[in-house]
């Protein structure tokens, strides 16, 4: 089965606080869009990738992407101009998944993720899932909030699940979950419910999304803090396959 991974990468990263957007930024001297790359080029699950770039940094994504084609035999790698949201990046690169059968979305701002993670969603997609999502159970306690500031009313933490990416799909069902919203979009405008994640558009066709483990290294680069983190599993992770590579 042919699988595309579109690699939403086109936001300006304004929680990072940084000059340039956050898939340039770099952790350990590679970028986290660099970064991202090399590990779907490792998970050994994608035929074809899409990278929505920031419409005025293409260039710059095709350097990073020409950087490391050398790695990836015969697999295509292209970027795209992004749009103005996550849910517009994404719709935008679909155009140019290349009629593939199954569609990952992973944030390049999840650089971190390992490849077993896209290996485990891609296995729950073979054996019949079509759509599928890594999860974390939650650690902190949540509460409700109302607009007044003042807590209201408990939720249950043992049912509730953080979400990672990369998310699969089969594309059928990816493609519905996107024209439904850009009609509800068209329909609705500002009154459109709003879509923060492509499973939540497609659970909302009332297909079910299935979860598998997602991972804690997983995590999404928001605020500098995870930039400290995030280098702290980097320096593992080089350091680790510095001695692989080593004979
Ligand atoms: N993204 C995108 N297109 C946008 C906005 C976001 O492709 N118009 C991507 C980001 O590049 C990132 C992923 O979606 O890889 C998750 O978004 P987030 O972590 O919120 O990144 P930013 O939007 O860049 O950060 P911020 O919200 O702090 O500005
Ligand atoms: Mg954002």
């Amino acid at each position: 089965m042919s699988t595309c991974v579109i690699v939403p990468a086109a936001g300006s990263g304004t929680r990072l606080g940084s000059a340039e957007p956050k898939a340039f930024v770099r952790l350990r001297g590679r970028s986290l869009l660099g970064r991202s790359l090399n590990t779907i080029i490792s998970s050994g699950v994608a035929t074809t990738v899409v990278v929505a770039a920031p419409e005025e940094h293409l260039s710059a994504a095709e350097r990073e992407i020409a950087e490391i084609a050398s790695g990836a035999s015969g697999m295509s790698i292209t970027a795209v101009a992004g749009g103005r949201d996550r849910v517009e990046s994404v719709r935008l690169a679909l155009r140019h998944s290349q009629a593939s059968d199954l569609v990952l979305v992973h944030d390049a701002a999840r650089c971190l993720t390992p490849p077993e993670v896209f290996r485990r969603v891609v296995a729950a997609l073979d054996a019949g899932a079509e759509a599928v999502v890594p999860v974390l159970p939650m650690t902190d306690t949540v509460r409700r909030v109302s607009a007044d500031g003042t807590l209201r009313g408990d939720l249950d933490r043992k049912s509730l699940r953080r979400i990672q990416t990369p998310q699969g799909f089969t594309s059928a069902i990816l493609e519905r979950a996107h024209a439904s919203h850009r009609d509800e979009l068209d329909r609705l405008g500002a009154r459109a419910r709003e879509a923060t994640d492509d499973a939540g558009l497609v659970e909302r066709l009332g297909v079910d999304v299935v979860a598998v483990d997602g991972h804690e290294e997983a995590l999404k680069i928001t605020y500098p803090l995870d930039l400290v983190v995030g280098e702290h599993i980097a320096r593992l992770r080089d350091d680790a396959d510095a001695s692989e590579a080593r004979p």
